[in-house]
């Protein structure tokens, strides 16, 4: 059992080093707290965690959305200038940089539906909740049965924009609670954790299922589990070692030493 204190870096630089031996060797599961540093607010934290100002069901659930559907939409478009008003933090940069040091070895999985990964260079980030800076119809586009369906592009402006011929409103391109996620995206993590011999869990509290089972499935493959985050998380029982600190401060000093000499 991990000690809640937290483990020395001493003791996990080496199997990140192992994990470089390999192809797919390392995957990253992210959450929220992977973007904290870079200004975006988490879900759970206390205070400032979304869930505590906002009732999650009212705000990204598809009957909030029904039932508001202006709210929502604002709500969503302040989070998205958010999200365009930020930049990848030291953690982020610390990912696409080993990316780039070791080409095949990583594999990152996120939670987050912002686009700092991609920024930072891990433009193969297997994305689980969907992207915030991407719209969808709320309906399947009647034309589609037909022919070429109609762009969200062509929507016409609004609090939600909406198609000009039906109606039909957008919404954003995220994975709302009670919704699947997108299945090519979870089968690829799966596959990715199944694999590989070390993941690193970085700032998520492990309360939304099934990306939080991802840990529990890699500790099943025999791979290490190594969770990173300031605070206990509902997962740390499937850790290895936990390593009490933040993303910018832990990742960098984890991953910057390892070297493709020494893979
Ligand atoms: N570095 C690392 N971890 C951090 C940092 C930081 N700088 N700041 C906060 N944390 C940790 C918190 O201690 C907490 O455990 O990040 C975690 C954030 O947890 P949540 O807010 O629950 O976010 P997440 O786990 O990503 O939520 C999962 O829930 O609301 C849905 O779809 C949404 O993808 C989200 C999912």
């Amino acid at each position: 059992m991990p000690t809640p204190e937290g483990a020395p870096l001493e003791l996990v630089r080496p199997l990140v080093q192992q994990a470089c031996g390999s192809a797919g060797g390392l995957c990253v599961l992210t959450g929220a707290g992977m973007s904290a540093e870079s200004g975006i607010p988490t879900f759970r934290d206390a205070l400032t965690g979304h869930w505590a100002r906002f009732d999650p069901m009212q705000l990204a659930s598809e009957e909030g959305f029904r039932a508001d559907p202006a709210r929502v939409w604002n709500w969503y478009a302040e989070r998205r200038n958010g999200v365009r008003r930020a930049e990848p933090n030291a953690g982020h940069r610390a990912l696409g940089d080993f990316a780039a040091r070791h080409p095949g070895v990583l594999t990152v999985i996120t939670q987050n539906v912002d686009d700092l990964h991609q920024r930072a260079g891990n433009l193969d980030t297997l994305r689980l909740h969907g992207d915030i800076l991407q719209d969808r119809w709320l309906e399947p586009c009647p034309r589609g049965a037909r022919g070429p369906a109609c762009e969200p592009g062509w929507a016409l402006e609004g609090e939600p924009p909406r198609c000009g011929e039906c109606g039909n409103p957008l919404r954003p391109g995220v994975v709302w609670f009670g919704e699947s996620l997108p299945l090519a995206a979870m089968n690829a993590a799966e596959r990715a954790v199944d694999g590989c011999r070390l993941l690193l869990v970085v700032g998520t509290s492990g309360a939304v299922w099934p990306a939080a089972g991802l840990a529990h499935r890699a500790r099943r493959h025999g791979a290490q589990v190594v969770i990173i985050n300031p605070e206990a998380s509902e997962i740390d029982d499937q850790a290895q070692y936990l390593l009490r600190g933040t993303a910018a401060q832990v990742l960098p000093a984890l991953l910057d030493t390892t070297s493709p000499e020494n893979g």
